[in-house]
């Protein structure tokens, strides 16, 4: 999905991503053969964004479930390659989400023959991959509700048709006003380390030639402070319980300064990111990634040799910051904690 590109696709047996490391240099798809690669690709950022890991999940399993012949063996190691995928990357909640609903759904149609369990199973991946288009959709119609007419629209990583199924989250807003004739233009924070700011999401709007300007991560609180943003939206990899929000590493930051510049800020998210077993951001698990995503630039180092490197990949913003998570079924408003379990429920 998207214009003219799509993130994932299940075809003839196989799953295609669009290569997300190599973005925008060029568009190549990764071909994940068996459910290895799937792993792989999760691990390696070849397909990242927390909606677009949980429907490629999905999918890994379901093709593990299609390469099997012996359904004794299926049912000895389900559990097991459920797990592995569950180790493939620790923050964005969608994945175990998703992970979850293929494994509860195997579990009730195990008793069928492995011909039919393999296309059921292959089926669910498709309805999810489905679902979360369609949850997209309405995100982008409820939050194009709080887009002023000519709204200068800040945005930090990727939080579009790339980082889901299709369409996006934080850019599902952003393309709903769009195309609702509201006369937008974003700032895109180009997200250090991965860049998935200044490669992906800069790409995606050029794409669809909406209007946008590329900032690096440390401008964003001048340009707030001279009046040049209305108003930030982000994506989200996990929220707690009370609205405190798991997003990429700058997230936190950004919400500090909209809140001193008096700028509304707002995550966009579907409620499979909500994990209300957690009570708050402190028990999300933050993702700690390779120091060469910081010691280099691509294949280029330019850190010295030696140099000590911290590289969390994730930070909390406190629900304190939120003005509003914008959902598929509405927008959530404080007092979050009671507003988010009304909903969920
Ligand atoms: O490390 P990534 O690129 O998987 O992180 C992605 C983000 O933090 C996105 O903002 C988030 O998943 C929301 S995507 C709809």
């Amino acid at each position: 999905m998207g214009d003219n590109f799509f993130t994932i696709k299940f075809d003839n047996g196989q799953l295609l991503l669009i290569d997300q490391r190599k973005l925008p240099i060029s568009e190549d798809y990764f071909i994940c053969k068996d459910y290895k690669d799937v792993i792989f690709a999760i691990k390696s950022m070849v397909v990242r964004g927390a909606p677009a890991i949980g429907v490629t999940a999905a999918y890994g399993i379901a093709i593990f479930v299609m390469q099997s012949d012996n359904k004794d063996l299926l049912l000895n190691n389900f559990d097991n390659v459920c797990r592995e995928f569950a180790a493939s990357r620790p923050t964005a909640v969608n994945l175990f989400w998703a992970i979850e609903k293929m494994k509860e759904y195997f579990y009730q149609i195990k008793d069928k023959a492995l011909s039919q369990i393999k296309t059921l199973l292959i089926n669910k991946a498709h309805q999810l991959y489905d679902d979360d288009i369609n949850v997209n959709r309405n995100i982008g119609s409820f939050g194009s509700t709080i887009v002023p007419n000519g709204a200068n629209i800040l945005t930090h990583c990727n939080a579009g048709a790339l980082a889901t199924a299709g369409y996006g989250t934080a850019l599902a807003v952003v393309r709903a006003a769009w195309s609702g004739g509201k006369g937008i233009h974003v700032y895109v924070d180009e997200t250090r380390p991965f860049l998935q700011g200044a490669r992906l999401t800069a790409w995606e709007l050029i794409k669809e030639n909406i209007p946008s300007t590329l900032i690096c991560d440390n401008m964003a609180g001048f340009l707030m402070k001279q009046g040049k943003v209305d108003l930030v939206i982000t994506g989200a990899d996990r929220i707690a319980a009370n609205g405190d929000t798991a997003n990429k590493i700058g997230t936190y930051s950004v919400a500090v300064l909209a809140k001193e510049n008096k700028i509304p800020f707002y995550i966009a998210a579907p409620l499979s990111t909500f994990d209300i077993s957690i009570s708050s951001g402190d028990g999300i698990p933050i993702e700690e990634r390779n120091e060469k995503e910081i010691t280099n630039v691509f294949s280029e180092r330019i850190a010295p040799l030696g140099v000590k490197v911290y590289n969390p990949s994730f930070d909390v913003t406190p629900s304190k910051y939120i003005k509003g998570i914008i959902t598929e079924k509405g927008i959530i408003y404080p007092p979050f904690k009671k507003n988010i379990k009304n909903l969920l429920h």
